[in-house]
C-alpha cells in the first residue's frame, strides 16, 4: 500500500505524526508531501526535528498568500506530485488551505481522500477554516471524526458511509511527547516562570488579528492580567500588531513575556505547568483539556464544543470584562478551579493514529479504497 500524507502547517505536522508512525510500524512508509504553507524554522522545521519526522519526499514551497493564491498554488503543485506518484490514498488532517488543496487535487485524480479530524463545525461560515472543513469532508471518501458529535455533524450533511470515530490524534501526540517535554525542556527556567503561577496565551486566528478593532481588544485583555503571562506569538499576529501600530503598546505591558513561536516540547511544558491557558487555537483548546488545565477561548464559537460541554473550556470571546471575571474566579475559587481542571478528556485514548492506519490498510486490502461514483450506492 502507498499512502500519501499532505501537510503544510504546524498543527498538521503534530497531528499527522502519529498516523505516519502507525503506518511505519506496519512496515509502510507513507509518501510525505509538505506544501510549505508554514516555512519559518519555528513554524515547521523545529517540529520535523523534534518529532523526528525524517524523509519528507516533496517540499512544495507554496508559502504565504491570499486565500485563493495559497490554495491554488498548493493544488497545482500537489496535483503534479500525485500524478507522478499515484498513491492509493491521500491523507489530510484538519482545516487549513493545505488540506482543501490536497483534497481537491486528489479526488479529481480519482485518488481517494481520507480526512483526519473530519466533521468539525464552528457553524461560522465566515471563517476560512469552516469552508475548508465542509468542502474537504464532502470531497473525502473516508472520514475520521474524532468524536461522536463530529460524526453527527457529518450525518446531518448526508455523510454516513466510511465514517469511523477514532478519537483525535492530538491525544496520541500529547501522550507520546509530554514526558519527553517534562524531561528535556528548560523553558520555565529560561523564562523565569514558576509552575501554576502564569497564564499561557496564544492567538492568531484571522478573525482576531485581521481587524485593528479586534486586535486592540486582544491587547486590552493582555493589559488586564493579574498574573505573569507568556505569549508565544504566531508570526501572523506579530505582523498585524506592527501593521496596526499596536506592537509598541504590547512591548510595554508589565509581566508579559512575548516569545517567538516555540517548539512542541517547550510549548507542551508551558501548557502543562500553566495556571490558565487562553487561546483561539483549535489544538491548544484540545491540549488544555487533555493536560487538565482550565482553558478560556478567545472566540465566540468553537468547533470543539465537547471541551465546553465537558466543563474544561469557556468561550470568553474578546470581552475583557468576561475574560477577567473568569481569570479572577479561577485564581480565587479553588472549587471552580478544580472543577475546570478535572473536566474529562473527550478526545479519546491516544490510539487514533493506529486506528486510522489499520482501517485504511484493511480497506486497501479489501479493494475498497476507491472514489465511488456516489456515496449512496
Ligand atoms: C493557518 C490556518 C489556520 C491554522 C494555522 C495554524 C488557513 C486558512 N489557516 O493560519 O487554520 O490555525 O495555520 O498555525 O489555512 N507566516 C510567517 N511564517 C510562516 C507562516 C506564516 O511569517 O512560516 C505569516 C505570513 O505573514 C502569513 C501569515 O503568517 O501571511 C498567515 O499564514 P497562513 O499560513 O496564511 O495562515 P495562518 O494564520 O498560519
Ligand atoms: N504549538 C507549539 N508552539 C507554539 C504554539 C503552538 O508547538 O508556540 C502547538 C500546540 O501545542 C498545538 C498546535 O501547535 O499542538 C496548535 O497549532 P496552532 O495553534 O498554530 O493551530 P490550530 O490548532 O489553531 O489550527
Amino acid at each position: 500500500m502507498k499512502p500519501a500524507v499532505v501537510f503544510g502547517t504546524r498543527p498538521e505536522i503534530i497531528k499527522l505524526t502519529p498516523v505516519i508512525r502507525a503506518f511505519e510500524k506496519k512496515g509502510i512508509k507513507p509518501l510525505l508531501i509538505h506544501t510549505g504553507q508554514h516555512y519559518d524554522y519555528e513554524m515547521s522545521k523545529v517540529f520535523l526535528e523534534e518529532l523526528e519526522l525524517q524523509g519528507i519526499d516533496y517540499h512544495l514551497e507554496v508559502g504565504s498568500g491570499s486565500q485563493a493564491e495559497q490554495t491554488g498554488k498548493a493544488m497545482i503543485k500537489i496535483e503534479k506530485v500525485l500524478v507522478g506518484e499515484k498513491p492509493n490514498v491521500t491523507i489530510v488532517e484538519g482545516d487549513t488551505n493545505t488540506v482543501l488543496a490536497g483534497a481537491l487535487a486528489s479526488v479529481k485524480l480519482k485518488i481517494p481522500v481520507a480526512h483526519v479530524e473530519a466533521g468539525l463545525r464552528s457553524f461560522d461560515r465566515t471563517m476560512p477554516e469552516e469552508i475548508n472543513r465542509i468542502l474537504t469532508d464532502h470531497a473525502s471518501e473516508v472520514l475520521f471524526p474524532p468524536t461522536e458529535e463530529a460524526k453527527r455533524n457529518l450525518e446531518r450533511e448526508g455523510i454516513t458511509e466510511n465514517v469511523y470515530v477514532t478519537g483525535n490524534t492530538i491525544v496520541d501526540a500529547v501522550l507520546q511527547n509530554s514526558e519527553i517535554a517534562e524531561r528535556k525542556s528548560r523553558i520555565l527556567e529560561k523564562l523565569s516562570l514558576r509552575p501554576k503561577d502564569y497564564i499561557l496565551i496564544t492567538a492568531h486566528r484571522a478573525e482576531n488579528t485581521d481587524s485593528r478593532e479586534n486586535l486592540k481588544k486582544l491587547v486590552e485583555i493582555l493589559e488586564s492580567f493579574p498574573l505573569p503571562t507568556v505569549y508565544p506569538m504566531h508570526p501572523r499576529t506579530r505582523n498585524r500588531l506592527e501593521a496596526f501600530g499596536l506592537w509598541e503598546r504590547v512591548k510595554q505591558i508589565e509581566g508579559l513575556i512575548v516569545t517567538k513561536p516555540l517548539g512542541y516540547l517547550d510549548f507542551l511544558k508551558l501548557e502543562k505547568n500553566a495556571k490558565i491557558i487562553m487561546t483561539d487555537s483549535g489544538g491548544v483548546q484540545e491540549e488544555s483539556i487533555i493536560l487538565n488545565v482550565p482553558c478560556l477561548t478567545l472566540r465566540y464559537n468553537t468547533e470543539r464544543p465537547e471541551t465546553v460541554k465537558a466543563g474544561g473550556n469557556v468561550l470568553v470571546g474578546l470581552e475583557k470584562d468576561r475574560t477577567l471575571e473568569y481569570v479572577n474566579r479561577l485564581i480565587e475559587d479553588r472549587g471552580f478551579y478544580e472543577q475546570m481542571s478535572n473536566a474529562p478528556n473527550p478526545f479519546g485514548d491516544g490510539k487514533a493514529g493506529e486506528r486510522i492506519a489499520s482501517i485504511l490498510l484493511k480497506m486497501y486490502k479489501e479493494g475498497k479504497l476507491k472514489v465511488r461514483r456516489s456515496r449512496f450506492i
